[in-house]
């Protein structure tokens, strides 16, 4: 079936703007079902690599296909979420998830709103379906916006620094949240991260970028076992890919700043 040979493939992959080439030909494979991570310098262009195959950003050059289709534009193979809240603030959680099944046809409102009740419960929010954002902390507005995405069923996952504003203990119940999801939905993630721990404790590889422009410096394959959790802290081998990770990304810096 479509959905388990769906691939995504960047090919040379290059973004100018104006006169900053922001990623320089990029090349990435990622399987159905595996969670990537990028990781590297402020700037070094994840957001815009992640913008190109979200079909946010057109390419300067390359291609990025799904499942062997080229990604064109912003379509619902496809969730986003971004760092910063993005929720209608106007509308109440069970609203702004209903908003993005709005161009489903064949759905009926009140399904619509099944499906989201389902969602926020899926996510930890069951019960607090009417309240407004700002109602929500941080961490329950980065739900939503998850329950959100996950709404249209998209194939992959696209996440830009989701939890980046979230403070320690809230990012590791988020971190959890999101394992469960992807294992329950089969998902394709591509995410962005400052943390490098982060990236490690969620990945089946980390991409370490270096920039300008972006690049593809080094592939982490993290070998651990699933499920992961929190003893990981200890384990050598989660120590090391750490340690790898931090290693490549100050190199880079460094060549970079030579
Ligand atoms: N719309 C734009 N117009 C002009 N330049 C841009 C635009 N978007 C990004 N850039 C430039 O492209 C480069 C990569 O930016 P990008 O936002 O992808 O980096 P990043 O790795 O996501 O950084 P951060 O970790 O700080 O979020 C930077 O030099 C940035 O200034
Ligand atoms: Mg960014």
């Amino acid at each position: 079936m479509h959905r388990d040979t769906a691939h995504l493939r960047l090919r040379q992959i290059s973004v100018t703007f104006g006169d900053t080439t922001a990623v320089a030909p990029f090349d990435l494979e990622v399987a159905h079902n595996e969670f990537v991570s990028l990781v590297g310098t402020s700037g070094c262009g994840k957001s815009t690599l992640l913008n190109v195959v979200a079909g946010l950003i057109p390419p300067t050059s390359g291609t990025v296909t799904l499942g062997g289709h080229p990604v064109g534009g912003p379509g619902r193979d496809r969730g986003m979420v971004f760092q910063k809240y993005t929720l209608f603030p106007w509308l109440t959680a069970a609203q702004n998830v209903e908003f993005a099944l709005r161009d489903k046809p064949d759905l009926p409102r009140r399904e619509r709103r099944a499906e989201a009740l389902d969602l926020l419960r899926q996510v930890g929010l069951g019960g607090r379906e009417d309240a407004y954002p700002d109602q929500l902390s941080g961490g329950m507005q980065q739900r939503v916006a998850i329950a959100r995405a996950l709404s249209y069923r998209p194939e992959v996952l696209l996440m830009d620094e989701p939890f980046g504003a979230l403070d320690a203990l809230t990012r590791r119940v988020m971190q959890d949240l999101l394992t469960q999801l992807w294992e329950q939905h089969r998902l394709t993630v591509l995410f962005v991260t400052h943390d490098i721990e982060e990236a490690v404790y969620l990945s089946d590889r980390v991409i370490v970028m270096s920039g300008t422009p972006g690049q593809l410096r080094r592939e982490i394959p993290i070998a651990l076992p699933r499920p992961r959790n929190r003893d990981l802290a200890s384990d050598e081998r989660y120590r090391e890919a750490c340690a790898e990770a931090y290693e490549e990304i100050f190199t880079a810096a460094d060549t970079a700043l030579s």
